[in-house]
This record gives C-alpha cells, structure tokens and sequence, in this order.
C-alpha cells in the first residue's frame, strides 16, 4: 500500500521534474528569439524603444517615408487625422492598442492598416517617435 503512493509520488515528482527542464528549454528559445524575431516584438505589451534616442530617430525617418504625416501632420499635431501628440484619444493609448492600430487600421476610417509596409520592429520605432512628441498632461502618460 505505502509502496504504492511512494510509487505514484515518484512518477509524478519525475514528470514535474521533465515538464520543468522543457519548459526551460523553452523559454530560452524565446529569449533568443526575442532579439531576432518580429513576431516576439509584435506581441509584446509594452514597447521596447520607448525613450531610445536611435530608435525615436529611426521612428521618426519611417513617419515620413510612410506618408503618416500627411495626414496626422508632419510632428503628429493633427489635420485629416487627429492629433498624437495631445492627452485626447480616442481610445486608451496603451502600446499595444497603438500598435494595432498602426498595423491593422481601424475599420471603416481612413486610417488605414500598416504590416505590409512596416514590420513589427519598426511599428514600435513608429511609436517611440510618437510617444517622444508628447505635449499632454504628464499625469495622464500610462506608458
Ligand atoms: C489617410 C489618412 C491617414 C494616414 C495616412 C494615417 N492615419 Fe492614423 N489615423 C487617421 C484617422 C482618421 C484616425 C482616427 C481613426 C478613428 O476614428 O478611430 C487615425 C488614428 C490613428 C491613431 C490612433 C489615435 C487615437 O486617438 O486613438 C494612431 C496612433 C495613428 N493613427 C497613427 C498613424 C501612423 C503611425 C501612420 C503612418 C504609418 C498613420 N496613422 C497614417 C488617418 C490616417
């Protein structure tokens, strides 16, 4: 009988100590992965480039060639598009939600979606540039 339990606390000890090893190895190939792919930047939350001199700059070299400026301005003030650099938005300006807006647009506006002329790494330059032109109440930065 105590045999047995000792028998299935064992089995179950192993499997946890297998399942931890894998999900380790795991991991780690996220990490890597992390610096290498686009996929890893597309779903993270928060940006990675937020406040990073060189990749405001690089951002700020994508608005233009993307044409983003003709309609949101050419420093975001606003005009056919609205203004990014004010405390109003339309929607809770988390990371994210600006990310998906940039790459998918947002249905029936001419805001159109952006994944095919930017990939993930640059959306998030995109953004820092965008978040560096702020001029709003700092007490309502969520970023
Ligand atoms: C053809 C005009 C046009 C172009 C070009 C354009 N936008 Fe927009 N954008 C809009 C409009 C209109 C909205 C408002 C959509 C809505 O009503 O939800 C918008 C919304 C946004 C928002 C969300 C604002 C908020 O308050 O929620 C962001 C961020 C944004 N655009 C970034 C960009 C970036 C970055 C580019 C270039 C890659 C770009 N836009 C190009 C018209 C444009």
């Amino acid at each position: 009988m105590i045999g047995k339990v000792l028998y299935r606390f064992l089995a179950v000890a192993m499997a946890l100590a297998l399942f931890g090893s894998v999900a380790h190895g795991g991991a780690g190939d996220i990490d890597s992965a992390e610096q290498s792919s686009g996929d890893v930047a597309a779903n993270a939350d928060k940006n990675p480039y937020t406040g990073d001199e060189t990749a405001i700059k690089e951002g700020r070299k994508l608005w233009r060639k993307t044409g983003c400026y003709s309609c949101h301005g050419g420093v975001a003030e606003g005009g056919v598009g609205p203004s990014l650099i004010d405390d109003e938005w339309i929607y809770k300006p988390t990371d994210k939600t600006l990310f998906k807006t940039i790459a998918e647009g947002r249905r029936g506006t001419v805001m159109a979606g952006w994944s095919k002329e930017l990939d993930p790494d640059q959306i998030w330059k995109v953004v820092a540039y965008i978040r560096s032109l702020y001029q709003g109440d700092p007490d309502k930065i969520i970023w």
